[in-house]
């Protein structure tokens, strides 16, 4: 039987990482955070992407994620990471180099993947594909929250800039682009909290009977 599996698409912010992690908690799920595979390959060597996401020795446990046995995690989520991040994932070659990776996190009982290409590359035959999306406003808002509680100084202006640059490289990309399966259920986070958003998504995963635990 194939391991079913829930894509959550979207653009930076939109709130994915969060609600990926508590659809995957509610179903018993695994949790693959795409972003961070193309994060760890932007921070290990930039200049040689390609070979990097080949060879990067990378372990995720316990909610932490390790860089040839070292905690990367709270680095990882640097903004400045984030964007060269975004660069390196232009490249095809390194797009290639990652797809074994990411479909290696596919186990039983099943997974819950997000990224910008989960329900259109890496798992076309996802069982749930969702696009999830929020006003650029709302997006930096959040950003800009996030930094702030994590007592990282964070300009507004600077952040909604950054924020648009990125969705527009994301999605304007040869290879990959950012873009909704022609499946996916679109759903707007702007005016929805987390709750509800996750809420929504564990019906639509009733009704597809996937998770014996929702
Ligand atoms: O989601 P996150 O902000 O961690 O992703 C960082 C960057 O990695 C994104 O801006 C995007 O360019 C790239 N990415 C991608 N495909 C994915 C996940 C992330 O191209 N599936």
């Amino acid at each position: 039987m194939t391991v079913p599996v829930i894509a959550i698409d979207g653009p930076s912010a939109s709130g994915k990482g969060a609600v990926a992690h508590q659809v995957a908690e509610a179903l018993g799920f695994h949790c693959l955070e795409s972003g961070a595979l193309y994060r760890l390959v932007a921070l290990a060597g930039p200049e040689h992407p390609e070979q990097t996401a080949r060879a990067m020795q990378v372990t995720f446990q316990g909610g932490r994620i390790f860089l040839s046995g070292q905690d990367v995690t709270d680095k990882l989520r640097e903004e400045a990471v984030g964007a060269r991040a975004s660069d390196v994932a232009q490249c095809p070659e390194v797009r290639r180099a990652l797809l074994e990776r990411q479909r290696a996190f596919r186990r039983p009982p099943g997974l819950v993947a997000e990224g910008r290409d989960m329900g259109t590359v890496v798992f076309p035959d996802a069982a749930l594909k969702v696009f999830l999306t929020a006003t650029p406003a709302v997006r930096a808002q959040r950003r800009h929250k996030q930094l702030i509680d994590k007592g990282i100084d964070a300009n507004l202006a600077a952040l909604s800039r950054d924020l648009a640059q990125r969705d527009e490289r994301d999605a304007a990309r040869a290879v990959a682009p950012l873009a909704p399966a022609p499946d996916a259920l679109q759903l707007d986070s702007s005016e929805r909290p987390l709750a509800q958003v996750v809420g929504l998504i564990l019906g639509w995963c009733r009704e597809r009977n996937l998770g014996g635990r929702a």
